[in-house]
């Protein structure tokens, strides 16, 4: 039995994407159903296209609708995928250890409240540090403090702008999400990758 995905999206679902592509065929994972706290989210219509269920929140912060949601579907591993919302806690409870989210930065540095989208990589680039990269980690009730999965580094470049830096940080998410769920599928759950990636040269 494949293992089934709820991935749950606020915005225009490239991760989404790169993971169905990924899981395309696979007997080990499949995505069951996309989840948004917006209606009008561009992943939701991605979602669609590809046939997969599409469903935008009632009410996002309810914990009780989560829950219902992910039973109707048999969800075994919940993926945040660019979801920019907390996930309600009645969730993390009842999944503790069975959530992962992608970040586009290196945790631990970089991480909490209000690091997302450019924000994350203005403050990368405002540092002065010599790489970035993208974290897989599990969720906890801590924003981005869970254990941490799996990391991909990218450089950061003389004269990148938080535009360049966040498009080659896109491309090792894109790479790494694919790889730490479909380790999770073989493994039956979130484990960590034993080799942290590089970047092709
Ligand atoms: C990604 O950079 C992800 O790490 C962050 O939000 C962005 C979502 O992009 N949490 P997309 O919706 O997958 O294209």
């Amino acid at each position: 039995m494949p293992m089934k995905l709820a991935v749950c999206v606020s915005g225009r679902g490239s991760n989404l994407t790169a993971l169905l592509e990924a899981l395309r065929g696979s007997p080990l994972a499949r995505v069951e159903v996309v989840f948004s706290n917006r209606a009008d989210a561009v992943a939701l219509t991605r979602a669609r296209e590809w046939g997969i269920a599409a469903e935008p929140f009632t009410s996002f912060r309810d914990g009780a609708e989560w829950l219902t949601r992910l039973k109707a579907h048999q969800v075994d591993l919940i993926v945040l995928a660019g979801y920019l919302k907390l996930v309600p806690a009645e969730v993390i409870q009842a999944y503790r250890g069975r959530i992962v989210n992608i970040h586009p930065a290196l945790l631990p540095a970089f991480g909490g409240p209000g690091m997302y989208g450019h924000h994350v990589h203005e403050a990368v680039l405002k540092s002065g540090v010599g790489e970035s990269g993208a974290t897989v980690h599990l969720v906890d009730e801590v924003y981005d403090r869970g254990t941490i999965l799996a990391q991909a580094r990218v450089p950061v470049r003389a004269g990148d702008t938080p535009d360049l830096l966040a498009a080659r940080v896109l491309e090792a998410e894109h790479r790494l999400l694919p790889q730490v769920v479909l380790r999770a599928a073989e493994a039956g759950r979130p484990v960590p990758l034993t080799e942290t990636l590089s970047s092709p040269a």
